[in-house]
């Protein structure tokens, strides 16, 4: 049992020996000596096939290692979409020869923001290739139509087979490929469903070698769902040289464009689009935004992250309630799944015991917070909902530590300022020095640790009643 499981193990692994193997699972990638029935790995029936043809690939010419002085410098020749968010986000541009993947789910909008970022950059007389695997040219045509993207140098097709692109680009050589989406894509040489591990590996390496060639960036549309579960954007990541993720609230309307990975630029600033019935407009002036829906509140903790220059509120609610399970649940949403898991263990140390209970945490406005800040918010949610406190709006800035001390965060005071602006009162934050001139109204309680932090919610639950 235990020598099994080692074995899977390091087959597993990126580095294991492929030649050891001479079938491969077509879903997962996984490599076995003999065909099955069943994968072992991720159970899926009748997806080995053998795996002679990978292991013919000829090995590369030596290339001799240069003095730095010697590498001719790849001044960063950018393209520039034209469309100010999302340059934003690139950092100036999309660079040749690269490859960029914008990653999101399903109807948040990815295919419109690549067909104007065609057309915008189409415009400026740059020849674009837009092929598509989910649209007929007839299906583009109605969106173009809808957002005005008719120039002459729009080029689409609908094509789902890699070794086809390559005629494509030959005949029309475009100054920039676009591909949606990479799990409809499939190559005649890999025998596997599109969207599966190996479909999808094997065609974005071709596309990698195809633009590398022409010297001119490719976008990849890479769909995620909420368990991140699919094979596309989370295995690309490594491999492409930018990763943006598109998110948003669909009720909201407002989507925002965050870089995971830049290789050409930094990954702090976000970029900000409302979608309308013409497409996606720009909020270019906007400084900050509130994603908890604003209006008149009458509780919830906010908190507030900062994005490159840009403050956005957003609402943080969870739910504690007996469970019935042997393992209780913990289901997030837009929030680290380890972070609850470590905010939760804290609250444990400090008297709050949430091991019998099913936890749910939920980030509104359709974001992912990867803003540690946010930690203290979930605390606050968490506690309130678990000794059923009655809190008024509350805004929670501060990052946890082991110890369960708050620690602080960079530009609170900016935070706090818009969190002002947007009408909260009541502040929850790091201790932090000279901060005790208190505006109208305003109270802030600054904390040193989880145990402070049940004081004071205490304290502001008996006011609330
Ligand atoms: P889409 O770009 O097709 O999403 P994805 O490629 O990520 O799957 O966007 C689909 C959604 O966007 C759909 O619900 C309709 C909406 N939409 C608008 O509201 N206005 C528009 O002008 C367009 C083209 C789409
Ligand atoms: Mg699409």
């Amino acid at each position: 049992m235990v020598i099994g499981s080692f074995i899977i193990k390091k087959e597993r692994g990126e580095t294991a020996n492929k030649s050891a193997g001479t079938f491969i699972c077509g879903n997962c990638g996984y490599h076995s000596v003999k065909a099955m029935g069943r994968c072992p790995v991720c159970n899926q029936w009748n997806t080995f096939t053998s795996a002679a043809a990978e292991s013919s690939h000829s090995s590369a010419p030596l290339q001799l290692p240069l003095s730095i002085l010697e590498v001719p410098s790849a001044s960063a020749t950018r393209l520039p979409c034209g469309i100010g968010e999302l340059d934003r986000v690139l950092g100036g541009g999309l660079v040749q020869g690269s490859c960029v993947l914008l990653a999101g789910e399903p109807g948040i909008g990815k295919s419109t923001l690549l067909l104007q970022m065609a057309q915008s950059i189409a415009a400026r007389n740059h020849r674009v290739l837009y092929v598509s695997g989910e649209e007929s040219p007839g299906q583009i045509k109605i969106r173009a139509e809808r957002l005005e993207a008719l120039s002459p140098h729009l080029l689409v097709s609908f094509q789902a087979e890699v070794e086809a692109i390559e005629g494509l680009l030959r005949e029309s050589k475009p100054s920039l490929l676009i591909v949606d989406s990479i799990q409809t894509m499939a190559s005649s040489e890999v025998q596997a469903a599109p969207g599966s591990v190996l479909q999808v590996r094997e065609c974005a390496a071709r596309l990698f070698t195809l633009v590398k060639e022409a010297n001119i960036p490719l976008v990849l549309a890479g769909h995620v769902t909420k368990d991140g579960n699919i094979a596309g954007p989370k295995l690309l990541e490594h491999l492409v040289d930018v990763v943006i993720y598109f998110e948003g609230d669909r009720s909201l309307g407002v989507r925002v464009l965050r870089a995971h990975k830049n290789r050409f630029g930094d990954t702090s600033e976000i970029g900000l689009f409302q979608m309308t019935g013409a497409g996606l407009r720009e909020m270019s002036g906007v400084e900050h935004l509130d994603l908890s829906g604003g209006g008149e509140r009458r509780g919830g903790v906010l908190t507030a992250t900062l994005d490159g220059a840009r403050v956005l509120l957003v609402e943080v609610q969870a739910l504690a309630s007996q469970s019935f399970l042997p393992v209780p649940r913990r289901v997030v949403n837009g929030f680290d799944f380890n972070r609850l898991l470590m905010v939760l263990a804290i609250l444990d140390k400090n008297g709050v015991h949430l091991g019998a209970q099913d936890v749910y945490v939920n980030v509104l406005g359709g974001i992912s917070l990867a803003d540690p800040g946010a930690d203290l918010a979930v605390a606050v949610a968490l506690v309130a909902s678990h000794r059923e406190l009655t809190l008024p709006p509350l805004l929670a800035v501060g990052e946890l530590g082991l110890g369960g001390e708050v620690r602080t965060v960079p530009n609170l005071e900016k935070r706090l300022e818009v969190a002002v602006r947007l009408g909260l009162r009541h502040f929850l934050i790091p201790p932090s020095k000279g901060v005790t001139k208190e505006g109208k109204g305003v109270q802030r309680w600054p904390l040193d640790d989880v145990k402070a932090l049940m004081r004071v919610l205490r304290e502001i639950n008996k006011e609330a009643l």
